[in-house]
C-alpha cells in the first residue's frame, strides 16, 4: 500500500507521518518511510539544489524538472521495490505537490505538468493521500518559527493558490483523499489518520 501526505508548509505532515510510521511498526506492519524531494542519495542532492536560498535565479520549468527527476529516482530505487515486497510505503509529499506548487502556485500549465509527472512516475499513484488542512496564514506563522528554504519565501497569494489547487484536486478524486483538520492537537490528528489507514488496510487490496 502506498500512502502519501500532502499539505501546505507548516501543516505538520512530517510529524504525523512519523507518528503513523511508529504506529504501523508497533502493529507489525513492514513500513518504509520516505520523502520528496529526496529519499535517495541522488534525490537528496537534488533537494539541496532545489531548496538552496542562493538559487534565486531558478526558472519555474527548471524547478519542475528537478522535482520530477528526484521523483523518478525515488520511485525506481525505493518505492516500487518496497511495494513489490508488500511493504506499506509512506511518502512525505508526492506528485500532488507538483500540481499544487508548480501548477497552481507557479501558474504553469496543469495538463503539461500531468504529462511530465506521468513520465516521471511511470503511472504510479498513491492508494491513499492525506491532506493536512491548515489556513496558509497559520502555516506561514508556524514556518517562520522554523528554518527557511528557497520555497518558503513566497507571498501569501502563492500559498492561497496552492491551497485552492489542493481543494480542486481533492474534489476531482475524492475517493483517494482524506482531509484532516491540522489545526487540532497532534494526538487528535494522529487518531484520525490511524482510523483512515485502518479502514484502507482492511478494504480489499487494490489491483496494481
Ligand atoms: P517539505 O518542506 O515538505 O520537505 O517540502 C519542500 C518544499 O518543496 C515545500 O515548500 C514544497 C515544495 N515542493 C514543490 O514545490 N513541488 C514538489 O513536487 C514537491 C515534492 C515539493
Amino acid at each position: 500500500m502506498f500512502i502519501t501526505f500532502e499539505g501546505s508548509d507548516g501543516s505538520g505532515k512530517t510529524t504525523q507521518i512519523q507518528l503513523l510510521e511508529d504506529y504501523l511498526r508497533k502493529n507489525g506492519q513492514d513500513v518504509q518511510l520516505t520523502r520528496e524531494p529526496g529519499g535517495t542519495d541522488i534525490g537528496e542532492r537534488v533537494r539541496k539544489v532545489l531548496l538552496d536560498m542562493e538559487h534565486e535565479k531558478m526558472h519555474a520549468r527548471t524547478e519542475t524538472l528537478l522535482f520530477n527527476a528526484a521523483r523518478a529516482q525515488l520511485i525506481e530505487q525505493e518505492i516500487r521495490p518496497a511495494l513489490s515486497e508488500g511493504k506499506v510505503v509512506l511518502c512525505d509529499r508526492f506528485a500532488d505537490s507538483t500540481v499544487a506548487y508548480q501548477g497552481y502556485g507557479r501558474e504553469q500549465d496543469i495538463e503539461e505538468l500531468r504529462r511530465l509527472i506521468d513520465f516521471a512516475t511511470g503511472g504510479l499513484n498513491p492508494d491513499l493521500t492525506f491532506y493536512l488542512d491548515l489556513p496558509p496564514e497559520e502555516g506561514i506563522r508556524r514556518k517562520l518559527a522554523d528554518y527557511q528554504n528557497r520555497l518558503d519565501v513566497q507571498g501569501l497569494s502563492f500559498y492561497r493558490r496552492v491551497e485552492a489547487g489542493y481543494h480542486e484536486m481533492i474534489a476531482q478524486e475524492p475517493e483517494r483523499w482524506v482531509i484532516i483538520d491540522a489545526g487540532r492537537s497532534l494526538d487528535d490528528v494522529h487518531q484520525e489518520v490511524v482510523r483512515a489507514v485502518k479502514t484502507k488496510l482492511t478494504a480489499p487490496a487494490p489491483s496494481r
